[in-house]
């Protein structure tokens, strides 16, 4: 029986072929187990001669499963360890990858685009005070623009009324007082209006444009204004159309409409079939030069402001603006913007 019960154990493939023939040997009416159970009948002198030996049976067979169990789980951990070899060389996998937003992608054309005709990039505060937002711009505390801005205001502790700036002509103040002239900027930034549908957002992005120099004239900003929307719609038939209009801050004062033409039914910028409007722009009125402390005289310039969602929009063809601010990588993707 020692030997057949030996012969099993060597021979088991694996632990659950081990545990069987324990089962068989040891188990409740295992063969080792039966032996045991005769001790109770035998007369004291046989007992004296069979149970040492039984007892050595078992304990021979439990030793001997113990180390076939260890030999076993060892063979299992090096399989294991040889089948988990990690190979160094393979490339890994590819985690999400974010991508540039549209508004900063279109940020970073427009820099590109003025750049090379001379333009820095300036900024200025979100949070501004109501001087620099609307009456060094000629917007004096009864002017209507200032309700049709629809603005939200800081509460009411600062010395100035301080407000979310509604575009960023401020920055054209600031860039005035902190620079001597020639000046040529753009500053696109975030700016806010307590408005929301399918095309306005509470926030949203304009870029401002400023050149104060000696003799610039209205024909300097529509040159200006045809060479940046032809770089930037990437077309050679842009057509622009300034119609006459009323800003404080310029005088005089033209929108700038941008031609489309409809192919399949979709409005594609370039020709002339229609007409959207694209911007604000005009001469730098008088006061506000003088405001910052320069002559009208002796210095003059041009200004306009866009929206650069807006842009971003008629380039990319989003039509919700709302969906601009929303962080869902599936619209980005729809709009190949994402990897
Ligand atoms: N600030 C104007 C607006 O937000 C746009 C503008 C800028 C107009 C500069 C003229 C000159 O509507």
């Amino acid at each position: 029986l020692k030997t057949d019960l030996l012969a099993a154990i060597d021979a088991a493939a694996g632990l659950d072929a081990l545990e069987a023939v324990r089962v068989h040997a040891l188990g409740k009416s295992g063969a080792v187990t039966g032996l045991l159970k005769t001790l109770g009948g035998m007369s004291p002198e046989e007992r004296q001669v069979e149970g040492p030996r039984i007892h050595a049976l078992r304990e021979a067979v439990t030793v001997a499963i113990a180390d076939r169990k260890a030999g076993l789980e060892a063979a299992a951990l090096d399989a294991r360890l040889a089948d988990e070899q990690l190979d160094m060389t393979l490339p890994v996998d590819v985690a999400p990858r974010g991508s540039v937003h549209p508004v900063s992608q279109v940020m970073d054309e427009l820099a590109e685009i003025f750049a090379d005709m001379g333009f820095a990039v300036a900024t200025g505060p979100e949070i501004e005070d109501d001087w620099h937002n609307f009456t060094a711009l000629n917007i004096p505390e009864t002017h209507p623009a200032r309700a049709m801005h629809d603005t939200f205001y800081l509460a009411d502790e600062h010395e100035r009324p301080m407000v979310l700036r509604t575009h960023t002509s401020p920055v054209q103040i600031r860039t005035m007082m902190s620079q001597k002239p020639p000046i040529r900027i753009i500053a696109p930034g975030r700016t806010y209006r307590s408005d929301s549908d399918a095309t306005h957002t509470p926030m949203f992005h304009q870029v401002e444009g400023l050149v104060i120099d000696k003799g610039i004239t209205l024909a300097h900003l529509k040159w200006t204004l045809e060479t940046f929307l032809k770089a930037y719609f990437e077309r050679d038939d842009v057509v622009l159309r300034l119609r006459p209009s009323y800003f404080p801050f310029t005088e005089p004062s033209a929108e700038v409409d941008v031609g489309y033409s409809m192919v399949k039914g979709k409005r594609v910028i370039g020709g002339s079939e229609g007409w959207m409007e694209v911007l604000g722009s005009g001469m730098v009125h008088p006061k506000v030069i003088a405001a910052c402390g320069l002559d009208p005289a002796e210095w003059q310039g041009f200004a306009f402001g866009c929206g650069i969602d807006r842009l971003a929009m008629l380039k990319y063809g989003m039509d919700d603006l709302r969906a601009f601010f929303d962080g869902d990588l599936r619209w980005l993707r729809h709009y190949g913007f994402s990897a």
